[in-house]
């Protein structure tokens, strides 16, 4: 049995987060090249980029921008697109194979804490930061924990083209764990599961500082409004030292 981050991210996930496309990728690069102060002359990797949505809207920028991702079907999606086609790599988060020369480097949309153990997870943020030059930004934009402990709607029914989707979702001490399951119009059922770690505002900083970097903000959206309980998104900003 492969680990669930392997199996959640092929095929299906377009018809699951059909919300994340590009015209909201690209909103949210405007936004944050506005909060980041970005001047058009900055290397950005994007880490676990998936079908490259955030990295075609920073190259259409005229941004040297690169995408990773592990997921073969999502990067596919990438590579047919003129604009990320020849920027993106096929590579594992915690073993990613360029040097220290990023300005910028983001994860979006909830793609850190999927590992079980936090020291897996700490080798990716480790990574993330060993890629950046000093003085590079590091943006990692996670669930709000409050926000779910607050909200998580424990199960859900929706019709998605032809595929019925059920999800059912549940906290367990740091996780959120979802239980996926599509059924197809000829009846055949596929079951998926999500497992992601949780973290709050406090823990993240001292993560980010662990890893060698400074001043950190967090912001609740991609506008840059601040993070408050009732926020969804957690948006960590910090900036690695000088050596
Ligand atoms: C929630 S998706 C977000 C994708 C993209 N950032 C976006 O906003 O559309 C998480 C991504 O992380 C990738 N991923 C999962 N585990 C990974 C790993 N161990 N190494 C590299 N990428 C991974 C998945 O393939 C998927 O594309």
């Amino acid at each position: 049995m492969s680990e669930w981050y392997i199996q959640a991210f092929g095929e299906f996930y377009p018809i699951l987060y059909p919300h994340r496309d590009d015209s909201s990728a690209d909103r949210e690069i405007k936004q944050l090249i506005k909060v980041l102060n970005l001047t058009g002359d900055e290397q950005i990797l994007d880490i676990c980029c998936g079908t490259g949505r955030h990295l075609s809207a920073l190259v259409a920028r005229s941004f040297n921008a690169w995408g990773t991702d592990l997921s073969m079907a999502l990067l596919k999606k990438a590579s047919n697109h003129p604009a990320t086609a020849g920027r993106i790599i096929n590579a594992e988060m915690r073993s990613l194979p360029f040097k220290s020369c990023f300005d910028v480097v983001f994860n979006l949309f909830t793609s850190f804490g999927y590992f079980l153990e936090d020291s897996q997870n700490m080798a990716a943020l480790k990574e993330m930061v060993a890629l950046l030059r000093p003085g590079g930004l590091l943006v990692l934009d996670h669930i709000n924990r409050y926000n779910l402990q607050r909200n998580l709607i424990k199960e859900n029914q929706q019709q998605r083209g032809e595929w019925e989707v059920l999800q059912k979702r549940r906290i367990e001490k740091n996780r959120v764990i979802k239980e996926i399951t599509l059924i197809s119009g000829d009846g055949s059922a596929t079951c998926l599961t999500e497992n992601v770690r949780l973290f709050y505002p406090d823990e993240i900083k001292r993560l980010f500082q662990t890893s060698g970097l400074k001043d950190v903000r967090f912001f609740g959206s991609f506008k840059g409004t601040p993070l408050k309980k009732n926020t969804e998104r957690m948006i960590t900003v910090g900036t690695k030292e000088k050596e």
